[in-house]
């Protein structure tokens, strides 16, 4: 059962120092203030900042964490922002902390650690009536809190992520067709759109194979408001349209597009898949150069100036050397006026078919040791 702890006395009033009430905004005698408060009297201190401080700061026209970013930068200050900010919030939410039931920590962790008002309320009474400990309370805020992303993650009809590096392990059974190989993980398009197209925009895939893009766009709520447009070599269904992207290019018209989404086969980076690279390396970079000068020369003029194209690139390992294909196709991008957005991470899932040059593992071919890629990369880059 959790204990009420003693209630804290403020460390002017117990060291017997009289504290300077800052009549005028003084940064160097604030931080001496601040420095008076022992660390653990977080109340006192939220409380000296809300009444003392911030009706001060308020008069000199500035705003509040403007002072508790100036105060916090200022040399010899024990306190950081966040700890700063966390005592204000503490004391703003709970001014009657020390006649409320449960130990004061308790209510420090409620104030810092949820925003909602009438949740925190919930959690207290929830503490209350359970006798929670403070560990209790944390694993539940901890609980509610991971509940609360996932909720937001699949809000939108997929797994969302919110940092640059995107793994499944499985594929979406609803976008792509099983067993096609190549086939991306139709989560990775489905944050591509989520993070680089907006409603109204106008989607093609020159590389559909399995038509994954199309399945998103047409499956998910939240992307109905886009149209798009399939093409591949070998289309696997009457939605995508029979084109060679290196003979004919892409047959939009000039700056209609808002975002294209490029998923190219192996093939176009390894030009001799049965020599593991050794004897065409510069043909193999020429190749290259080649296929995707003329791919985003395409891209190019289809897209709106503003307009958005993504590629899905990893970078080859050969005998004795290596070849950076993300910063190749970067460097590509930029000669015709794109500028860099965005680079994610795509390791591949544990167990999925990988290239022959990238199969070949830590294998040794002549002597020589060689790593393989395991890990794509999405980059998007941007029309001027
Ligand atoms: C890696 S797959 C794309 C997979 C797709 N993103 C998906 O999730 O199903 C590459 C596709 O490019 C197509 N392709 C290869 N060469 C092509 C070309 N010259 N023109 C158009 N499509 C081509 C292949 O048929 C293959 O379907």
């Amino acid at each position: 059962m959790a204990q009420k702890t003693k209630k804290k006395v403020p460390a002017a009033k117990r060291n017997g120092s009289v504290r300077v009430e800052p009549k005028q905004f003084s940064i160097a005698e604030l931080v001496r203030e601040l420095n008076s408060f022992s660390v653990d009297n977080y109340w006192d201190l939220g409380k000296f900042l809300v009444d003392k401080v911030m009706p001060v700061a308020r008069k000199a026209g500035m705003f509040e964490d403007q002072v508790l970013k100036m105060v916090s930068s200022h040399p010899g200050i024990k306190f950081p922002f966040s700890m700063l900010k966390q005592c204000q919030q503490y004391y703003t939410y709970f001014p009657d902390v020390k006649k409320r039931p449960l130990p004061e920590v308790f209510y420090f962790d409620l104030a810092t650690k949820i925003d909602e008002s009438k949740k925190r309320d919930q959690f207290e009474k929830m503490a209350i009536d359970n006798h929670w400990t403070i560990s209790d309370l944390r694993k539940k805020i901890h609980d509610d809190e991971t509940a609360r992303r996932l909720d937001e993650r699949t809000k939108y009809g997929f797994d969302l992520r919110e940092r640059n590096v995107w793994t499944f392990e499985t594929p979406d059974p609803r976008f792509g067709k099983p067993n096609h190989k190549g086939r991306l993980p139709g989560q990775i398009i489905a944050n591509a759109l989520y993070y680089y197209t907006k409603p109204g925009d106008y989607i093609v895939d020159p590389l559909a194979g399995t038509g994954t893009l199309g399945d998103i766009v047409d499956t998910v709520p939240h992307f109905h408001d886009r149209k798009h447009k399939m093409y591949d070599i070998e289309p696997t269904d009457e939605r995508i349209v029979r084109n060679n992207v290196l003979l004919t290019g892409i047959p939009e018209q000039s700056g209609t597009v808002d975002y294209v989404f490029l998923d190219p086969p192996a093939e176009f980076t390894q030009k001799d898949s049965t020599s593991g690279f050794d004897v065409g390396l510069d043909a193999s970079k020429a190749d290259f150069a080649l296929k995707f000068k003329g791919i985003l020369r395409e891209c190019a003029r289809i897209l709106k100036s503003g307009g958005r194209a993504s590629i899905v690139i990893e970078p080859a390992f050969a005998v004795g050397e290596f070849i950076d294909y993300p910063s190749e196709v970067t460097q590509l991008f930029r000669e015709m006026g794109f500028k860099t957005i965005g680079k994610v991470y795509l390791p591949r899932r544990s167990g999925e078919s990988i290239t022959r040059s990238a199969a070949q593992g830590i294998s040794e071919l002549r002597g020589i040791r060689i790593l393989s890629s395991d890990c794509r990369e999405l980059l998007t880059f941007q029309k001027s």
